[in-house]
């Protein structure tokens, strides 16, 4: 069975030269090395990794055990894929291995979280003020009735209470939620409905590009007619009057006020649910990922171990928003785990001027920092002159993770960002994953150029081709893994089947990606980019699907297709066809009403680059749109791929000539849209 849900195609990676790709020969780390290597040389690390893959129950549990247990594990691991867990028996509790054992490590006095808004407001957190915050915020939702299992919403920016809302809920075993801040109403309102979340934490609104976003509004209306969120409270951010329902709603400040600085952690058991976060799929329906709390630290932990060398004296700025998984991999969590001080921002890379990454870089001498592809591209746009502007001299490795990462933006950031060493680590990931497990080990393995490098110890890969028989090294396949790890998402919240369907039928007992891949010789791993019906628009992951049933609500359309296409800075746009209903003549100005219709039921990331108002689909003659010749057509502006199943041929004709030979549109348009990276 196909995975039920998607039209997984290799042809939808067919633009890319993978062998170009590889032609890049490595680059050795940073003479310096970020900190102390992890590894006295490549040697050793092979060594590791070797060991490693002989026995990855042993390795896990060697990393589990750096961490703090407040009973031990029974076994490292039961069962397989689909159906594992790990650390079996052990009892845990996330916030405490993240913040308390700092306390007792001499870190309390530390600074936990250095925040700057985007007006340019700034507050340190230390490690104690982030213990005592949590506690408050943890006894009041005990106080609230919330307690272990049940689900709470975060939909919040990035602030320093965001941090302390996500560690009060893993102190008192709530499943948290965490909701992109970028999302509208009907986005959010669909989570809302899928997680049943019985309290949700918001802020008045952000800043965003100098705007006051008001998030407040947006959950109103996200909550119409939803009975079953009994509470929700609000943190003031931008001190907008906002209005608050009598009985529901909570300003924050009297939510926490009077409670007690300590609460005593929950004691979790290793598997059992620490949050829910939504991703895109390839239905419509966004998929609740459920992670296990102790699990994903687990995998978190290491995750930022390998991949950024954590020390105690880095300053470390991760730029994602906390609603996408970077943020609690590399930040919340992975990153707090590790007792770091970390720059939190909350607003544009590039605002008020392009200089704002490189500025608030210098201003705390950030030396690490997690960002995203789109987020370099967009600073390699703007030139090298701005980054020339700033003292960024303790800057010793930026790490990114998203998409894929083209060669020539690594070029750009080693030649400009910081004297010409800066170590540059790509690392794959996904939201299911838990972690970005393809990576480099900070200070210890080369780069090339445009690869993600190798599988970090604990997890295996394979390239197979359509039967699911390994590929050789220079041949592109299907990105699967063979063998469980604690951070894999554990199950889609309320929908076990889906979980086996989307992840498991395609190749059974092994776990696809959805991605397209190719290895070197070498080892080396490029991720070549989606082969199903989900895009990354500028390290977004959006379903085309869930864009194609926000047209279809439009009163005018009768189909649409959305289909991702290539751009130069976001790497992938959506671009949109609709048809519409019989009889209805075109109005005036309807590609951007239909533009602002997704903006406004998803999101302003997902509003399509263009639209095109067509007079029919391509089809196949059992009726379904195909979607390949779509994308070509608006990307090479012809058609070269395979459309013999094409019911009528002269439909496609039609759609080449509209969409014209330079098909592809404009890019360059992130001035005013949000990116994954800030
Ligand atoms: O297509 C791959 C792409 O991003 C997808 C995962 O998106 P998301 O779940 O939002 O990621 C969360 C990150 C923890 C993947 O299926 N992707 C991610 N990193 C890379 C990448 N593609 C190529 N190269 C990468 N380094």
């Amino acid at each position: 069975m196909a995975v039920t849900e998607g039209r997984a195609d290799l042809a939808a990676v067919r633009g890319t030269d993978a062998g170009a790709l590889l032609s890049h020969p490595p680059v050795p780390p940073a003479r310096e090395g970020p900190g102390r290597p992890p590894f006295a040389d490549f040697r050793a690390y092979l060594d590791y990794l070797e060991r490693a893959r002989r026995d990855p129950d042993a390795y896990w549990a060697e990393i589990a055990s750096e961490l703090e247990w407040m009973a031990p594990w029974a076994r490292v691991r039961t069962g397989d894929l689909p159906d594992f867990k790990y650390f079996v028996g052990g009892l845990t509790n996330v916030s405490v291995n993240c913040i308390d054992r700092h306390l007792r490590q001499g870190r309390k006095n530390k600074a936990a979280i250095v925040w700057e808004g985007e007006p340019g407001d700034r507050r340190v957190w230390t490690y104690q003020m982030l213990h005592d915050e949590t506690c408050r915020v943890a006894n009041a939702l005990r106080q609230a009735g919330v307690g272990k299992g049940d689900v709470v919403a975060v939909y919040l920016p990035n602030l320093p209470e965001t941090f302390a809302v996500v560690h009060a809920c893993y102190r008192i075993g709530a499943i948290y939620n965490v909701i992109f801040s970028g999302f509208s109403a009907d986005a959010v309102r669909s989570r809302l409905l899928d997680s049943r979340a019985r309290l949700v934490i918001t802020a008045d609104a952000t800043y965003r590009r100098g705007r006051v976003i008001p998030l407040k509004r947006t959950l109103d209306e996200a909550l119409d007619g939803l009975d079953f969120v009994e509470r929700v409270v609000v943190v003031r951010r931008a001190g907008i009057e906002v209005p608050m329902a009598a009985g529901r709603d909570v300003p924050y400040d009297e939510f926490v006020r009077g409670m007690p600085a300590r609460c005593e952690p929950e004691p979790l058991e290793a598997n059992e649910p620490g949050f829910i976060i939504y991703t895109s799929g390839t239905t419509a329906r966004p998929k609740g990922l459920v992670h296990a709390g102790a699990g994903f630290l687990v995998g978190a932990y290491a995750n930022v171990k390998w991949s950024l060398n954590l020390q105690d004296d880095d300053v470390y700025w991760c730029t994602a928003d906390v609603g996408w998984l970077t943020f609690p991999i590399f930040a919340l969590v992975g990153g707090l785990a590790h007792g770091a001080t970390h720059v939190v921002y909350e607003g544009a890379l590039d605002y008020p001027s392009p200089g704002r990454f490189y500025e608030v870089a210098e201003r705390y001498r950030v030396n690490k920092i997690f960002t995203a592809p789109t987020a370099l591209r967009m600073l390699s746009r703007y030139g090298p002159d701005w980054p020339r502007r700033y003292d960024l001299s303790a800057l010793e490795l930026i790490a990114l993770v998203g998409e894929p990462l083209d060669p020539e933006t690594w070029y750009w950031v080693r030649r400009h960002v910081g004297d010409g060493r800066v170590e540059i680590n790509n690392t794959y990931g996904q939201t299911e994953t838990g972690t970005a497990w393809i990576s480099g080990v900070a200070g210890v393995t080369p780069a090339r150029p445009g690869s993600c490098g190798l599988p970090l110890f604990g997890y295996q890969a394979e390239v197979v081709d359509e039967q699911g028989r390994p590929v050789p090294p220079g041949t592109t396949g299907y990105l699967l893994i063979t063998a469980p790890f604690p951070c894999l998402a554990r199950t889609i919240w309320g929908d076990h089947q889906r979980y086996l369907d989307t992840y498991f039928s395609r190749f059974p007992g092994r776990y696809f990606t959805g991605d397209a891949a190719v290895y070197g010789d070498d080892g080396h791993f490029w991720v070549l980019g989606r082969v199903d019906d989900v895009i990354n628009v500028a390290g977004h992951r959006l379903s085309t699907m869930e864009l194609e049933s926000a047209l279809i609500n439009h009163p005018l359309v009768a189909e649409a297709a959305v289909v991702g296409v290539p751009d130069a800075i976001k790497g992938t746009v959506p671009v949109a066809f609709v048809v519409l209903k019989s009889g209805v003549e075109a109005p005036a100005g309807v590609e951007d009403q239909l533009k602002e219709e997704i903006a406004r039921r998803i999101s302003p990331i997902a509003r399509p680059a263009r639209v095109y108002v067509v007079d029919a689909m391509p089809k196949t003659r059992s009726g379904k749109i195909m979607r390949r010749l779509l994308r070509e057509a608006v990307a090479e502006g012809r058609i070269t791929g395979d459309t013999t199943a094409l019911e009528d041929p002269e439909v496609l004709e039609r759609i080449v000539r509209a969409v014209g030979p330079a098909g592809a549109p404009a890019g360059g348009q992130h001035q005013g849209e949000r990116q994954r990276g800030a």
